[in-house]
């Protein structure tokens, strides 16, 4: 019960997009500009990382032709594979628990549930070697004893879009930084003694066990962000400066192409009125074939990105206003620019806050 609680915290429960607003638009989105496009296709097409449970793995032409056709008896087909409780629940604990071997090739990037041969139903891998459940077969695997990130690529190490032009590559990043940490210390939590399950055998006490916390943390459920990003502030001439060091071995903002870290700085005087304001943000754009902004997932370009990559420190520059005696500054998140939530009609409040880590006021000297 409380690993659930824990999981259903996470965006690994939200993937399906009946859950998610952000998800659903952008499929209609692409839908809607490009219209040799159904969106049965595209919502099977995602779901090899989005809800890897699908029993279907293509839409075919002929599905395709038939769905065109408004032939009543496929859409009813369509509507059962892609609306079952079990693709509801994303990515849940089976999706996990059942895989038995990876299989991943990294310069094809994530292929989600095309990398992974799931085991015999009913069978639920983990990290001990003896676990015994009266519910189900137990197994253990490499990909969940070890720290090892493997698990978490098979669906976060990178993926490209049609035109090849790739949208997320936070993997690729992990290994380019050169570390060894994996991600569990991070978005799960480091391992502690807890219980895996409140089963106990014989009228026994249930086992202690070092285990995790199944967060999955994120921006939203999590302090993730001030404990593994240090911001500083100082003073140089009319500069305010404001140092990031990014702790991570990713870059921040990383995974998809639409999160901004933004850095704003206002200034007030000695009566407390607003003398000036300024924003940097750490995002990247994306460009379609007339070279105006769209989402990752139909970009045929990528023109500006100011993420910070992993490990790294970085001063940003901000120009001190006349008269100028208080900076206050804002450190802050987006799951989506306004801009693009805007353009394909993101309407959950959700994904349309602004999430604030750090607000200080500092004396000017
Ligand atoms: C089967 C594919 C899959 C696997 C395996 C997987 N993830 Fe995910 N993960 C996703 C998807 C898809 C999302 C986005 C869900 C959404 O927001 O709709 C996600 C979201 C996340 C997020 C939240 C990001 C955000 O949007 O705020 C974190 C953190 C995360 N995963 C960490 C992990 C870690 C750590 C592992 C390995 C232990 C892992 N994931 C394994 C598919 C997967
Ligand atoms: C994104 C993949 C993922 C999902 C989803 C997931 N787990 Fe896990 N689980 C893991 C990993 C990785 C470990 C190993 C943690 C470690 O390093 O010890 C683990 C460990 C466990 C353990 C062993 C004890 C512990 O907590 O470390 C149990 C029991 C467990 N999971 C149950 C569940 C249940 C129940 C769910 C659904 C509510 C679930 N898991 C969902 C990845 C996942
Ligand atoms: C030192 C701690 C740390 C480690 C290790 C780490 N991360 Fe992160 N991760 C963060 C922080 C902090 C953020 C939030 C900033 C950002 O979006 O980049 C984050 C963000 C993310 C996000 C995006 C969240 C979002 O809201 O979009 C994903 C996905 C993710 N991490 C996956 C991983 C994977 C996969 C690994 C292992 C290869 C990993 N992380 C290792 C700290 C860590
Ligand atoms: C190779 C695996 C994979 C495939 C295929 C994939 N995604 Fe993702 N997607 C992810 C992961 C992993 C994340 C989490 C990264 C993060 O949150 O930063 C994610 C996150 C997202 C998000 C952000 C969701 C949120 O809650 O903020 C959107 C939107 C999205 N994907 C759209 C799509 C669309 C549309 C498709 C199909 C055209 C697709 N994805 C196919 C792995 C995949």
């Amino acid at each position: 019960m409380d690993i659930s609680k824990r999981w259903e915290t996470s965006r690994h429960a939200n993937s399906h997009f009946s859950k998610n607003d952000l998800f659903r638009k952008s499929l209609e989105y692409m839908v809607q500009k490009n219209p040799t496009l159904i969106l049965d296709e595209v919502k099977v097409d995602c779901a090899k990382c989005h809800n890897p449970r699908i029993t279907k793995k293509t839409v075919e032409d002929k599905d395709k032709y038939l769905l065109l056709m408004g032939i009543e008896e496929k859409k009813q087909e369509m509507q059962n594979v892609l609306n079952t409780e079990n693709m509801k629940n994303g990515i849940n604990c089976v999706v996990c628990h059942n895989i038995d071997e990876i299989h991943l090739d990294k310069s094809k990037g994530s292929q989600g549930m095309n990398n992974v041969k799931f085991g015999e139903q009913g069978t639920m891998f983990g990290p001990f070697d003896d676990a015994d459940s009266p519910y189900h077969q137990t197994a253990q695997r490499e990909h969940f004893a070890s720290d090892d990130p493997t698990l978490c690529f098979v669906c976060h190490y990178s993926t490209s879009n049609k035109h090849e032009v790739e949208v997320y590559a936070t993997g690729k990043e992990y290994d380019a930084s050169g570390s060894a940490e994996g991600c569990r210390d991070c978005h799960m939590s480091g391992k502690f003694e807890g219980f895996a399950s409140n089963y106990s055998k014989n009228g026994g006490k249930p086992k202690p066990r070092m285990v995790r916390e199944h967060r999955f943390a994120s921006v939203d459920n999590s302090n993730i962000m001030i404990d593994h990003i240090d911001i500083k502030t100082a003073v140089r001439g009319d500069s305010f400066i404001l140092t990031l060091k990014n702790k991570t071995p990713h870059a921040i903002p990383t995974g998809y192409g639409l999160r901004e870290i933004i850095l704003n700085v206002a200034y007030f005087d000695k009566t407390d009125k607003k003398v000036g304001e300024e924003r940097k943000v750490l995002a990247a754009k994306w460009l379609d074939a007339k070279g105006e902004e769209t989402i990752p997932h139909l970009a045929k370009s990528k023109s500006q990105d100011t993420r910070l990559a992993a490990n790294t420190t970085q001063e940003y520059l901000f120009k001190i206003p006349q008269g100028a005696m208080y900076a206050k500054y804002t450190f802050s998140y987006r799951l989506i620019s306004e801009k693009m939530a805007q353009t394909i009609g993101v309407t959950d409040p959700f994904f349309l806050k602004e999430y604030v880590f750090s607000e200080r006021r500092i004396h000017l000297d």
